[in-house]
């Protein structure tokens, strides 16, 4: 069940717009900030909230790569998975993510600490191989690169 809080959050958001259902995706992240993931019953109550269909929700939920419908670690890893990256060593980096945390994409460290998933082309291909974690851009990577930035998501 959705809190007041979040209720009132995402009406401020659909405040903003002609229909209920355009302020989806803000919807999607309040209550993502708040719980970490969208569960089958957040996604039924949003969309009760914006008085759309469940199936539809669940499309645009599931289509935009930075909502999560599975709980995930504390600490997000998107591994950029397009050409400029392949080009420049992506393998290398998703290797030693691999080694490091024993986990392939769509999985999660043992410690809850990491979640690991690929992303389309993050727009930076001029300083691939790049990755995010929890949002924030590293880009001209490499393996022992990778290392450092992780030591900064405890
Ligand atoms: S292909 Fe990786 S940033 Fe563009």
């Amino acid at each position: 069940m959705l809190s007041p809080e979040e209720v009132a959050a995402i009406e401020h958001e659909v405040a903003l717009y002609d229909r209920k259902r355009a302020a989806c995706i803000d919807a999607l992240k309040i209550v993502q900030q708040r719980r970490g993931w969208i569960s089958d019953e957040d996604l039924r109550d949003i969309a009760g909230l914006l008085e759309m269909p469940v199936d539809e929700l669940d499309a645009v939920a599931t289509f935009y790569n930075l909502i999560y419908r599975r709980p995930v670690g504390r600490h997000v890893v998107h591994v950029c998975d397009s050409v400029s990256c392949w080009l420049m060593g992506t393998e290398a980096i998703s290797d030693r993510l691999r080694e490091r945390f024993g986990v392939s994409f769509g999985e999660t460290t043992a410690d809850a600490r990491f979640t690991v998933l690929p992303i389309p082309c993050l727009g930076c291909c001029d300083r691939a191989p790049a990755m995010l974690v929890d949002g924030n851009l590293h880009a001209d990577l490499d393996p022992s690169r990778v290392d450092e930035v992780l030591e900064r998501y405890d």
